[in-house]
């Protein structure tokens, strides 16, 4: 990867010498359809292909990408082997040790695509194109934070593909023109930005929406996340709806009755700030009685950003038990405690709050024993005027998506807590299964959705493609980064 690079600026560098050499490329592309072994050449072939590609994915065309000598890592196969991978029209065509012998074999052979990409994939890993089930686009209606673009380039850039939108827009996910408008922008962006919608009209925690018209119109689930639901029967009403359905149901788990101050957890921290801060009993009460209605619904429940420990030995229990629950984590509450509070004020107020220590590696031992299926970022984008407000005053919540891979590569595989396979499947088959997604892994004839990485570069957080920027990991030195995002068969996103 570094020599390709280094070539391409050499490239870029001398002007003469590129006249020259892209004079040559034109005459050596076809030449380079049957001969995929000349490194520098591909690579550059690759880069003017690269930006033809991300063109064509924009306008629904295909180019046939070749990976060559990536790590190909699969947590649905338990692969973990080097070997290449070819794709086209949208699909995985071909895996497998030698690419050029399956191609002549593969059904593809003979593609119609007429432009050939080979990335040289030597020392990068080559995954499933990851899938955050909990992200906060705040299109329609709060645009100036972020919108389904700008969301959608953040995602790509941070290795995901698949992206659920929670419902707290304004107006919230209630109705299908909503639904219809996310759909329709999301389809523009060469991501799959999928629409939750929300269970209750208006997110006022009394009415159920008709979740069966909203599904019609592309709900793939249903939450009302911002806004706890305090009304059990309620809440009971929504799961017998969604098992009729057949869809999930994902939950924010704070009972207002136990928060004084939002977004900090009460505790040493808050005392020390002088605040009342937002107690764990909060999200433990709430936890206890969404897994006991989902054990004697049967409904397909997600506890969202789990942030006490409680809640881990709760929901170890209730699986235990035989209730269809997936917890999430976030990588702020795996990588740090309350007192990012006292560094970072309101780049580290969130709902649920962080917690202590404790707390986190009981999130850390869940995360292990597969209590906690799923990491997904909460990327909650506010803008900086908002987020220079006191720290009461200040809305919760903090962006996620293009540090959320490099954080879990940082603070769960480095240190020994997971292998990058159960990262992976955090991250990509466990939220598929969730929202019965068939994506999130590798195979012939499966989508071709692939984040390709480097797992040990080095990298500080600067600067991030989303709008927002509140984020407690600016100048963070972090491990991981993502190379190319290509999803539907096309490269959405580049490192340069
Ligand atoms: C989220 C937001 O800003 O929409 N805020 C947050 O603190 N997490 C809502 C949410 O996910 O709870
Ligand atoms: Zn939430």
């Amino acid at each position: 990867m570094g020599k390709e690079i280094s070539c391409l600026k050499s490239y870029i560098l001398s002007a003469m010498l590129a006249e020259a050499i892209s004079y040559g490329l034109q005459r050596k592309s076809a030449i380079g359809k049957q001969k995929l072994s000349e490194r520098c050449f591909t690579s550059f072939l690759g880069f003017d292909g690269i930006k033809r590609s991300i063109r064509k994915a924009r306008n629904g065309g295909y180019t046939m990408i070749i990976i060559r000598n990536g790590r190909v890592i699969d947590p649905k196969s338990q692969t973990d082997a080097i070997m290449n991978m070819a794709v086209d029209q949208g699909k995985i065509i071909a895996m497998g040790p030698d690419t050029e012998e399956l191609l002549r074999t593969s059904p593809a052979a003979g593609t119609k695509s007429d432009d050939i990409i080979v990335l040289d994939a030597e020392g990068l890993v080559v995954a499933p194109g990851l899938i955050d089930v909990h992200v906060h686009f705040r299109d329609p209606g709060l645009t100036y934070k972020e919108d389904i673009h700008t969301g959608a380039h953040a995602a790509a850039k941070g290795g995901f593909t698949t992206v659920v939108c929670m419902a707290n827009t304004r107006p919230p996910a209630d109705n299908p023109e909503t639904l219809d408008y996310i759909r329709s922008e999301g389809s523009k962006t060469g991501i799959h930005v999928l629409p939750a919608a929300a269970i209750t009209v208006g997110m006022n925690g009394e009415t159920l929406t008709d979740m069966a018209l909203l599904k019609q119109h592309g709900a793939c689930g249903f939450t009302d996340d911002g806004l706890p639901l305090r009304d059990a029967a309620l809440v009971k009403r929504a799961m017998d709806e969604a098992v009729r359905l057949n869809v999930p149901l994902s939950f924010h788990e704070e009972d207002p009755a136990f928060i004084e101050t939002s977004g900090v957890n009460q505790g040493e921290v808050s005392r020390q700030m002088g605040i009342g801060g937002a107690s764990a009993l909060a999200e433990d009460v709430m936890v206890a009685r969404d897994c006991m209605l989902a054990l004697h619904t049967g409904a397909t429940i997600d506890i969202q950003h789990i942030s006490s420990g409680n809640s881990v030995k709760m929901i170890r229990l209730a699986k235990q038990m035989g209730a269809d629950i997936m917890a999430e984590v976030t990588p702020h509450h795996f990588s740090l405690d309350e007192t990012a509070v006292l560094k970072h004020g309101t780049l580290a107020k969130m709902n649920p709050p962080l917690r202590t220590e404790l707390d986190r590696e009981e999130i850390l031992r869940g995360l292990q024993e597969n209590v906690i299926d799923i990491i997904a970022t909460d990327h909650a984008p506010h803008s900086v005027e908002e987020k220079e407000r006191p720290l009461t005053e200040a809305p919760s919540g903090i962006i996620g998506l293009e540090t959320s891979l490099a954080l879990a590569i940082t603070n769960l595989v480095h240190p020994g807590y997971l292998s990058l396979m159960q990262v992976i499947e955090k991250m990509t088959v466990n939220p598929a299964r969730l929202y019965r997604l068939d994506k999130g892994y590798l195979a012939a004839g499966a989508d071709a959705d692939l984040v390709i990485f480097d797992p040990g570069e080095l990298w500080t957080v600067t600067e991030f493609a989303s709008k927002a920027s509140n984020s407690p990991f600016i100048g963070d030195r972090l491990i991981g980064k993502v190379k190319y995002t290509i999803c539907g068969g096309g490269i959405v996103y580049q490192d340069v």
